[in-house]
């Protein structure tokens, strides 16, 4: 990653409705997203000059608002159409878009029916989440400090910012431990994902995955599940106890920053990445890159 902080960079960054100057992309100190996480993102890819399924992602920003009760004051049209325009006015053919809607500084306190709800969008190039080594090779996996939350607890199904202050915590000590990231359960026991990526396994030739009705379903699992059953590949959606994990041979992250990521150890347990999470890997990239494959 750049050494340049993330607010000095240069560009455009799409702001309620027009481009801004990337360094001049502010919001005050007394913003109610800022103080009560009133606010919900995506993230997204773009290869090729195309962003991989831009309309699924900005539906599911406009669901996530929803579920925070408030509504993006734009067409799901406007804002695939500005993801568009922010991809194109920085140059990006290849690149990651951040669209994020929060509400403003209007009122500050727990109830904030009238602030403003603002929206941008900002987009980098971003080439892997993990590096090309660390994916050959399967990255390691820590047990999570932090459980997902019950979905009476938190909205748990919203891509919500709120919802990342445990996956941040998880991943800051998985990664003081050397580990890349970490394996979060969900608030029974049960494993669910990793802090910003869906997770697989396979046992005896058959993928096995968390049920996603209490964490997010994210649109590269669905991509990976689809892919898999396209190529003959059963899939088993249930709930896998973490001592399961023994039984388990291969096993890979997926989202749209991790893309498809073999693991190779979580926590006590090893992986060697094999046929299938290879065979998937190739799939994903050949489905998201098709000017490449043909090249
Ligand atoms: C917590 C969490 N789970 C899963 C995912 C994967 O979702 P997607 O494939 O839609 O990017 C993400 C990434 O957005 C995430 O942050």
């Amino acid at each position: 990653m750049s050494a340049v902080p993330f607010d000095q960079k240069d560009g455009w960054i799409w702001m309620n409705g027009s481009f801004v100057p990337w360094k001049d992309a502010k919001i005050h100190v007394l913003t109610h997203g800022l103080h009560y996480a009133s606010a919900v993102f995506e993230g997204e890819r773009a290869y090729g000059g195309e962003i991989f399924k831009l309309r699924e992602h900005t539906e599911r920003l406009f669901h996530s608002a929803e579920i925070l009760d408030f509504k993006i004051p734009y067409t799901l049209d406007e804002i695939d159409e500005a993801c568009k325009a922010t991809l194109t006015k920085n140059g990006l053919v290849d690149g990651y878009l951040r669209p994020i809607a929060w509400r403003g500084s209007d009122a500050l306190g727990v109830s904030a029916q009238k602030n403003k709800i603002n929206v941008a969008i900002a987009a980098w190039e971003w080439p892997s989440y993990f590096t090309p080594a660390e994916r050959l090779k399967g990255i390691r996996l820590d047990w999570a400090k932090y459980r997902r939350p019950d979905p009476k607890t938190a909205p748990s199904l919203a891509k919500a910012s709120g919802l990342y202050m445990i996956c941040t915590i998880s991943k800051h000590a998985a990664e003081s431990r050397g580990y890349a990231d970490a394996l979060m359960l969900d608030w029974e026991g049960n494993v669910a994902e990793a802090t910003g990526a869906n997770v697989f396994f396979v046992k005896d030739g058959v993928i096995h995955t968390p049920l996603a009705d209490r964490f997010l379903n994210g649109i590269t699992r669905q991509t990976v599940i689809g892919l898999a059953k396209a190529k003959g590949i059963e899939v088993v959606e249930r709930r896998i106890a973490p001592e399961e994990l023994s039984t388990f041979t291969e096993c890979w992250l997926c989202g749209t920053a991790a893309e498809v990521t073999p693991v190779s150890e979580i926590g006590e347990y090893k992986f060697t990445p094999g046929k299938i999470s290879a065979d998937l890997m190739q799939a994903y990239t050949d489905l998201v890159q098709p000017a490449k494959v043909s090249a």
